[in-house]
């Protein structure tokens, strides 16, 4: 390993861009360059902890950073991005890589043209359990896959909504939340071909939707079905169940579940059903349970971005993969503006 720290500036020390600080502090590979947000909060923080601050970030002066992670709102990923790709500088841009797809082609394609590593914070895909769930779907332990059904049944606090952005349309749980689920659908289950969506914001009035329910057509003939909404009280979601995050009780239950020809699996327990000996419904089902101690793929995402700068590593969720999984959700948020399903090239 190099003695010198790769030196990463967060942009936005919000929500998640404090949680992106605390797991550069504790990374032995890393170490924090400066903070960068213009509100009087992001000032006093970095002034109490003792951080380098700045207001803003135009890519120029003598004293850049290796890398940048782009954790500003939604409608900001974009020009953010460019400016760090524009210096030459690797980013990591939070999820949803843009707020449009138009916006998110922008990116990778300035991005490819430079040949700047640009990674996506579709963190989940770092975890350990997505890893094994990935290799065992790859290795046909289920068979060809027939489904898959998932929750992200959640109660956010009445006060998350405070903040003004998050009660706007497009940044409600069908681009903050299922674009997580969709990016790891496609990752575990393959690419999606059409799909069709409801969408309601009856449970708390805002102009963004609250619930909605999509179906879906996968290329290789799987159908999917999943189900979200901020609004309720659920012990199934990634969030409740993972146990990634100590900030979430987790409940030990699963959200997610996989079908195929031969046998079923279930996320995140990673818990395999199949029908023993002989595949009968009449037939004993026998479920296997592989545990995983649990990780924090926030901080495992940080390390491969290190590496990414450092030796040159190709990012795990490279920009292209934000893009597609953003294509998707734009397909659904059609789907329930219109009523019509929506087919993916
Ligand atoms: N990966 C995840 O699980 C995850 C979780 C939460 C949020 N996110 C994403 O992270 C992003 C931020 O979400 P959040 O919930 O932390 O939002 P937030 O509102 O808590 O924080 C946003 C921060 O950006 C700062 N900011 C505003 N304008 C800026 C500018 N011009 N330059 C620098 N900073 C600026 C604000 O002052 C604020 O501190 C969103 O894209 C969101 O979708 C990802």
């Amino acid at each position: 390993m190099s003695a010198n720290p790769v030196r990463l500036a967060v942009m936005g020390a919000g929500l998640i861009g404090r949680r992106h600080i605390e797991h550069i502090l504790a990374e032995p590979m890393a170490a924090l360059q400066s903070v960068i947000d213009p509100s009087a909060e992001a000032q006093a923080l970095a002034a109490e902890r003792g951080w380098r601050w700045q207001p803003g970030f135009d890519g120029a002066g003598p004293d850049k950073p290796d890398g940048v992670i782009v954790a500003t709102p939604n409608a900001m990923h974009v020009e953010h991005g460019l400016t760090a790709i524009a210096s030459g500088i690797p980013v990591l841009i939070e999820k949803p890589l843009a707020d449009s797809v138009e916006g998110a082609e922008k990116l990778v394609a300035a991005a490819e043209k430079a040949g700047v590593p640009l990674a996506v914070g579709h963190h989940r895909r770092h975890n350990p359990i997505i890893a094994r769930a990935k290799a065992r779907i790859a290795a046909g332990e289920l068979g060809p896959l027939v489904a898959v059904h998932g929750f992200f049944w959640i109660a956010k606090p009445d006060d998350y909504f405070n903040v003004t952005w998050r009660r706007e349309s497009g940044a409600g749980p069908i681009l903050i939340n299922l674009i997580h689920e969709i990016d790891l659908i496609r990752h575990l289950c393959g690419e999606i071909a059409e799909v069709s969506a409801i969408a309601s914001n009856q449970q708390r009035g805002f102009a963004v939707e609250d619930s909605a329910a999509v179906m879906m057509r996968f290329a290789n003939g799987a159908l999917g079905t999943f189900t979200l909404s901020d609004a309720i009280p659920s012990p199934w979601s990634w969030e409740l169940t993972s146990a990634e995050n100590p900030a979430y009780a987790a409940t030990g239950e699963a959200y997610l579940m996989i079908g195929g020809r031969e046998a079923s699996l279930s996320l995140p327990r990673l818990e395999l059903w199949q029908h023993k000996p002989v595949k009968s419904w009449w037939q004993p089902m026998i479920g296997e349970r592989e545990s995983f101690p649990p990780v924090d793929p926030l901080r495992a995402q940080i390390t491969q971005f290190c590496r990414v700068i450092r030796d040159g590593e190709a990012p795990l969720v490279p920009g292209r993969e934000g893009l597609e999984s953003l294509r998707v959700i734009e397909a659904i948020r059609q789907a329930a503006a219109t009523g019509q399903s929506v087919r993916l090239a």
